[in-house]
């Protein structure tokens, strides 16, 4: 199946009255199956109805990444895929985080309101710490404060993430209201919005798929690495014998048919059945992962192999949010009482 690009509109002003969406994604290096079916696949869609604003967050990847030089090609290679996954730099704005440093001076007046208690309670600090404990850097524990600025500067309403960021936002939100009730009226609230996969497990079919832990399924990959990923994945594990009946409502292998192809129904009847085994059902899914990211993963390799035109998207969109960041953050000055 080949990936389906919403139809093109006529290109919108970024001040139009259109509400505003943005979103922030790590330079993890690779994008997988939990990045696009949790959240990417929003931000394609809704950059045709919002002015929608998305930005690779490497101010954000500093508190766990520290080799400045992977950072770099991380970023762009995200850059890359998202453009490969269907953002269109016509239709929407991309850039690097540390290109608009707004951001930061933003966060840093956002702290101000912001109770130590409410992000020292936070689960992904919580998770982090345990992950690092030899790195416990502030900005761990400052992250969401720099995600609620990076939505706020752009006074954006809509916010499309996985569910693994529910709680960050809800902490956005919070800080709004801090800062609203403290200073006055001055950001809207901003609201989460989520796929019909909000939680994509990984190939261990337990945790959420994530780079960190090494459950991933990898887009991008050579067709070998997804046909490997996916044979590993664990499925029913109350199946034992082929002829066991299976549970497509507990098997991820069977969820994740859900999203690529219409006859999931039928897939899950021959597992449900015993009709078909497990190792076919990856089989045939890997296939599919494959077949419906082939026309992005060239795009990526070809976007890959022009770094200078990801770069000019890149620096264009970072140039066309500068009077936005600036008029907000003016406007905060004089609220707080700054020169
Ligand atoms: P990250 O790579 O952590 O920056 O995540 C980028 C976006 O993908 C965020 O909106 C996450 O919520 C989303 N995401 C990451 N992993 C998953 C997953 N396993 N299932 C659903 N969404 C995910
Ligand atoms: N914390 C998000 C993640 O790990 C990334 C992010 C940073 C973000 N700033 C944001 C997401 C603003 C939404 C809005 O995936």
């Amino acid at each position: 199946m080949a990936l389906e690009l919403a139809p093109s509109p006529a290109l919108a002003p970024l001040a139009s009255e259109r509400p505003r969406a943005f979103s922030g994604i790590q330079p993890s290096g690779i994008v997988h199956l939990g990045n696009d079916l949790g959240a990417v696949r929003n931000y394609v869609r809704l950059q045709y109805d919002y002015d929608a604003i998305y930005c690779i967050v490497d101010y954000h990847a500093l508190t766990t990444t520290h080799d400045g030089t992977l950072l770099r090609e991380r970023t762009r290679e995200m850059a890359a895929s998202l453009l490969a996954l269907g953002l269109d730099p016509e239709h929407c704005t991309l850039f690097v985080q540390s290109d608009r440093p707004e951001h930061t001076e933003l966060a840093w007046l956002l702290a101000t309101v912001t109770p130590v208690s409410w992000l020292e309670r936070t689960p992904t600090y919580k998770e982090k710490k345990l992950n690092q404990p030899d790195d416990v850097n502030h900005g761990l524990l400052t992250y969401p404060v720099l995600q609620a600025a990076d939505i706020v500067i752009y006074k954006a309403t809509v916010v499309p993430v996985g569910r693994d960021q529910a709680a960050h936002l809800e902490l956005s939100r919070e800080i709004v209201r801090a800062f609203n009730a403290r200073y006055g009226p001055t950001f809207p609230e901003p609201q989460a919005v989520f796929t019909d996969a909000p939680v994509v497990l990984g190939t261990d079919g337990v945790r959420k798929m994530s780079k960190s832990i090494g459950n991933t399924i990898d887009i991008f990959g050579a067709p070998e690495l997804i046909r490997k990923q996916v044979m590993s994945m664990v499925t029913d594990t109350k199946r034992i014998l082929r002829t066991d009946p299976g549970r497509p409502a507990v098997c991820n292998v069977c969820q994740l048919h859900r999203h690529f192809g219409a006859d999931y129904e039928e897939i899950w009847d021959g597992e449900r059945t015993a009709r078909t085994g497990c190792v076919d059902t990856k089989k045939l899914l890997a296939e599919r992962i494959i077949a419906y990211y082939a026309p992005a993963r060239e795009r990526y390799l070809e976007l890959i192999s022009k770094p200078a035109m990801v770069d000019e998207v890149l620096a264009a969109g970072a140039a066309r949010l500068k009077p936005l960041a600036e008029a907000t953050l003016a406007e905060v000055h004089a609220k707080m009482g700054l020169r």
